[in-house]
């Protein structure tokens, strides 16, 4: 049987409603990010790899008048969905593009941050996604990247239900969701540990968010000397 290709999922009305279903309500989990990046840099240029709709590109970038933000996604609905989004808010420092992970539309060192949430899951080499980010990155830039975890308890895939939507869905469903499909796409702490300590990151720290089944990964491109 042919494995479901979840990113065929992503560009089509279905994959926007899947991501409400999981994302409306988050707010906590991009203010979350997006507070840590704002006092990182204070003005510079920020990519969102696999930004779906723009949510967090669009609450760093009002949360952070120094920035300006670039999102990138494979899915054309999605980005369709990110400029409408950023158009309706009037924001002017975002800027949205179809592009993909693996082979990302920029030249070398032009960002001094590129985060990622929820995505690297589904991207096909994942090594050859985190090289792509070292190489956009400036020396001294930092990598924020926060997915699903594999292996978090049950108490954790319940905290996906509170706030939001998913709290009207039965927890059976939800528990299998993540089980056999979202969870089980993604990879654990180890796993995190042991592939971003092979990529070129330096200083790389696995830790999680509390009360969710979200890793958070955290790395670094050296200065020059
Ligand atoms: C679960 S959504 C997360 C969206 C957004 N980061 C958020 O948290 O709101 C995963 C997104 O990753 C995108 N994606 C999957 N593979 C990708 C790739 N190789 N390059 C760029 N985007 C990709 C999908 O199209 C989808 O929009």
């Amino acid at each position: 049987m042919r494995k479901l290709d979840l990113n065929l999922l992503w560009d089509s009305w279905l994959g926007l409603a899947c991501h409400a279903l999981v994302a409306y309500g988050r707010d906590d989990v991009y203010t979350q990010l997006t507070s840590e990046i704002a006092q990182m840099v204070r003005n510079g240029r920020v990519l969102d790899v696999g930004c779906g709709p723009g949510q967090g590109a669009a609450a760093l970038a009002r949360s952070a008048p120094g920035l300006f933000v670039d999102g990138i996604d494979l899915a054309p609905a999605m980005i369709q969905e990110a400029e409408r989004r950023a158009k309706k808010m009037g924001q002017t420092r975002v800027s949205f593009a179809v592009g993909d992970a693996l082979n990302l539309p920029f030249s070398d060192e032009q960002f001094d941050a590129v985060y990622t949430i929820d995505s690297m899951k589904h991207w096909p080499d994942r090594a050859k996604g985190l090289r792509e980010i070292f190489r956009v990155l400036k020396p001294g830039g930092f990598i924020l990247a926060m997915e699903l975890d594999r292996r978090a308890s049950n108490s954790a895939v319940r905290g996906l239900a509170r706030g939001g939507p998913l709290k009207y869905i039965p927890w059976p469903a939800t528990w299998a969701m993540f089980r056999t499909v979202a969870g089980a796409a993604s990879f654990d702490r180890d796993e995190a540990q042991r592939m971003f300590s092979d990529s070129p990151f330096a200083e790389v720290s696995v830790g999680a968010l509390s009360a969710l089944p979200l890793l958070v990964i955290r790395g670094k491109k050296r200065e020059l000397r």
